[in-house]
C-alpha cells in the first residue's frame, strides 16, 4: 500500500449493529470501496469473522479496537490481533509505555500500529472537564510525536490536525482522520471536522467516513462523491508526502 489510490485511501466505517447490515451495505458499495473498518459495535456481533471474509475477498481491513490496558495485556492482545492478517489496528496513544507494549506484540507482523490521539467527538471544553489544560490540537501533537517515537505507523487525529501533525512527525507516518464532513452536511455528533479535500490536502493519507455514507440514500453515490473529492486533493502524482 505504498501511495494507495484515491479509492485506497477512502476508508468506511462499518457502524452498523449486524454483520447482515454491514454485508449488504458491502455488496451495495462494491469496486467503489476498497477499505473498511470494523469497529466496537460490530466486534460484539460478528465482526471478527466479517473482518477475515473482507480480507478473503482481498479488501483491506481496519480493526478500530482502541486499546488501552496494562502494557503486558496491550501486547498479547496485539499479538492475536496480528494473526487475523488485518492491516490497521488502533491503540490509545496515551502513554509511551502502552505504545511499546503495542509495537512488542505486533512482532514481525504487517500489522500497522495507529495511536489515537484525541477522539474527534471532543472539545477544548471536554478536555477541561478531565483537568487537560492543552488544547485538542495541542494535546494530538504531542502525542503523535510519542507514537512515533514509540514506533507506531501513524495517528487517528481530526483532519483540522493534519498539518500541525505532519509539520511535528514528517513524512512516512500515516495520519489517518475521521470526523469528515461534505460542506454543508450534518455532523452528528462529531466536533472537529472537515471536508475530505481540505484533510487530505493538509498532510491526511486516509479518511474515515461512517454515517455520510452508511446512512446516505445511495451509498455507492456517496462513497464515489468521496473518492473523487480525494482525487481532486491529491497531487498529480498520487503521492503524498
Ligand atoms: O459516522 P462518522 O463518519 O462520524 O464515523 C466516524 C468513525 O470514526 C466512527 O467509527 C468512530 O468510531 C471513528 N473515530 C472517530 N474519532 C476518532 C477515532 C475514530 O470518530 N478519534
Amino acid at each position: 500500500m505504498s501511495s494507495p489510490s484515491a479509492t485506497d485511501r477512502l476508508i468506511v466505517a462499518l457502524d452498523m449493529p449486524t454483520v447482515e447490515e454491514a454485508q449488504r451495505l458491502i455488496v451495495t458499495l462494491g469496486d467503489t470501496v476498497t477499505f473498511y473498518k470494523v469497529g466496537l459495535e460490530l466486534l460484539f456481533a460478528g465482526g471478527l469473522d466479517l473482518a477475515r471474509a473482507l480480507k478473503r475477498d482481498g479488501k483491506h481491513v481496519f480493526l478500530d479496537m482502541k486499546l488501552l490496558d496494562i502494557g503486558n495485556t496491550v501486547e498479547r492482545a496485539v499479538a492475536n490481533a496480528s494473526e487475523l492478517g488485518v492491516d490497521f489496528l488502533t491503540v490509545h496513544g496515551h502513554d509511551l509505555k502502552t505504545m511499546r507494549a503495542a509495537v512488542s506484540g505486533r512482532g514481525a507482523s504487517k500489522l500497522k500500529l495507529l495511536a489515537v490521539t484525541v477522539l474527534t467527538n471532543l472539545s477544548a471544553d471536554d478536555l477541561k472537564q478531565q483537568g487537560v489544560s492543552a488544547s485538542p490540537a495541542e494535546l494530538v501533537v504531542r502525542r503523535a510525536v510519542l507514537a512515533r517515537e514509540s514506533g507506531f505507523d501513524g495517528v487517528i487525529a481530526s483532519g483540522q490536525e493534519a498539518a500541525r501533525i505532519r509539520e511535528a512527525v514528517g513524512p512516512g507516518f500515516l495520519i489517518v482522520t475521521p470526523g469528515i464532513r461534505l460542506t454543508g452536511s450534518s455532523t452528528d455528533d462529531q466536533e472537529r471536522i472537515t471536508t475530505p479535500g481540505t484533510a487530505i490536502s493538509t498532510g491526511a493519507d486516509y479518511i474515515v467516513v461512517g454515517r455520510p455514507i452508511t446512512q446516505a440514500d445511495d451509498p455507492r453515490l456517496a462513497a464515489e462523491t468521496f473518492v473523487n473529492h480525494i482525487a481532486d486533493a491529491l497531487p498529480p502524482s498520487g503521492a503524498l508526502n
